[in-house]
């Protein structure tokens, strides 16, 4: 069951949206709130998205409870408090237990996860910051508030994040630390290859993919690197970010942090050539046609798979005609221990979707077809898929 607390603050009608995709994933919600929260939310909203009522009332027990905070505390496998405001926070940091959420809180020994929300100036006070401090050292897991414009009218970090970021962060916190101690690279993006100061040479990479196997690994307990072409995608929250452009300098980033990797994941679609020259002054329209050479840039996974050692190495293969023939050569050239195939004429799959359709390839030549699904689900898929050869002699 997860047990959603909700707190007095304005982002409590966001908290409504969290609660719906929790009820997506998860057979029972429960939402307690605090009387300020019912200021803001009915608690008849709650109890419409999550089918039982939205509790408030500390000493009334209904037909079947024992000792109402004590059930709810026992029988959370998660207790959610979102929004989680700077007067709820000082009071679980002193121990505080005068309503039924900071009851409950007292009694949990599910993982809690706090929200704050409230102005930038509140937020900074170092009152909350210490109260923050010493939750946290008492295991509780705080998600970072978000920047940006708040409902006082000022502008700042005290955001409540946007309710998917919240799922996403509670299912991270969740899951089984299957990947810990080990340290992976995963490279995401396209690159980007100038042809002078205004225009390059790319492809239609977005970065998703990756992203999500950034994503899933550190969720997983993963040290994970990522290097990034260009995207317009957040950096995921624990990993190490390298921003690169162009694929020689993907190389070089590539190559000087793989030292010390246990696995290396090759998402990105990187430009097999770049411009011979790269104007200093912008190309004018006149004469073009001829000025354009290319030149090949090094095959960044095929030079790690000369020197693989104990590694694991994953590439992707994009194709769009006799898929399964190419992506089995560009393990074997390249010596990998998976490939993940991509067929472009499948609907849904390949580059700027939220979702794909993917082939696994081993070295023993065992193709696996996976169904269509999110780009989140099949990184885990993938990771299920890798964990045995990490641990494999
Ligand atoms: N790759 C790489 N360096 C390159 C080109 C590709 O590391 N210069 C990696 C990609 O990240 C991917 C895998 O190799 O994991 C296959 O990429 P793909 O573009 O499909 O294969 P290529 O070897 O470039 O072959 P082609 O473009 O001819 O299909």
């Amino acid at each position: 069951m997860h047990l959603v607390g909700v707190t007095g603050g304005i982002a409590a009608y966001k908290t409504a949206e969290l609660v719906r995709l929790f009820v997506r994933d998860e057979k029972e919600v429960r939402v307690v709130m605090t009387p300020g929260a019912a200021r803001f939310v009915a608690p008849l909203t709650f109890q419409t998205l999550t089918g039982s009522p939205a509790l408030l009332e500390q000493f009334t027990a209904t037909a079947g409870e024992r000792v109402r905070h004590i059930d709810l505390a026992l029988s959370a496998r998660v207790f959610v408090i979102a929004p989680a405001t700077a007067n709820t926070i000082g009071k679980m940091a002193a121990g505080v237990a005068d309503n039924l959420l900071t009851t409950i809180y007292l009694a949990a020994r599910c993982p809690v996860i706090l929200v704050p929300s409230m102005n930038d100036q509140m937020y900074q006070h170092p009152a909350v910051q210490e109260n923050l401090v010493r939750l946290r050292e008492r295991g509780c897991l705080i998600m970072e508030p978000a920047g940006g414009e708040l409902a006082c009218g000022s502008s700042g970090k005290g955001r409540m994040p946007e309710p998917p970021q919240i799922a996403e962060f509670v299912r991270t916190a969740l899951r089984e630390k299957d990947f810990r101690g080990i340290r992976a690279l995963v490279t995401a993006g396209p690159t980007r290859e100038p042809l002078d100061p205004v225009r390059f040479i790319s492809n239609r990479s977005t970065g998703l993919m990756g992203y999500a196997l950034a994503r899933a690994l550190t969720g997983r307990g993963a040290d994970v690197i990522l290097v990034s072409g260009p995207t317009a995608l957040p950096r995921p929250a624990g990993v190490e970010l390298i921003p690169v452009e162009t694929a020689r300098q993907m190389h070089a980033a590539v190559m000087k942090s793989v030292e010390g990797c246990d696995l290396v994941i090759k998402a990105a679609a990187v430009g097999d050539y770049c411009p011979a020259v790269t104007a200093e002054q912008k190309l004018k329209k006149d004469g073009c046609e001829a000025l354009i050479r290319l030149q090949p840039n090094p095959d960044i996974l095929e030079e790690l798979g000369k020197n693989k050692g104990k590694r694991i190495l994953v590439g992707f293969a994009m194709e769009t005609e006799r898929a399964l023939e190419h992506a089995q050569e560009k393990l074997r050239r390249k010596n990998l221990d998976l490939i993940v195939l991509n067929d472009l004429n499948v609907p849904g799959a390949g580059f700027g979707t939220p979702t794909n359709q993917v082939c696994l390839i081993d070295r023993e030549g065992e193709v696996a077809e996976l169904p269509l699904m999110s780009k989140d689900s099949l990184a885990h898929r993938l990771l299920d898929r890798i964990r045995p050869l990490l641990s494999g002699p």
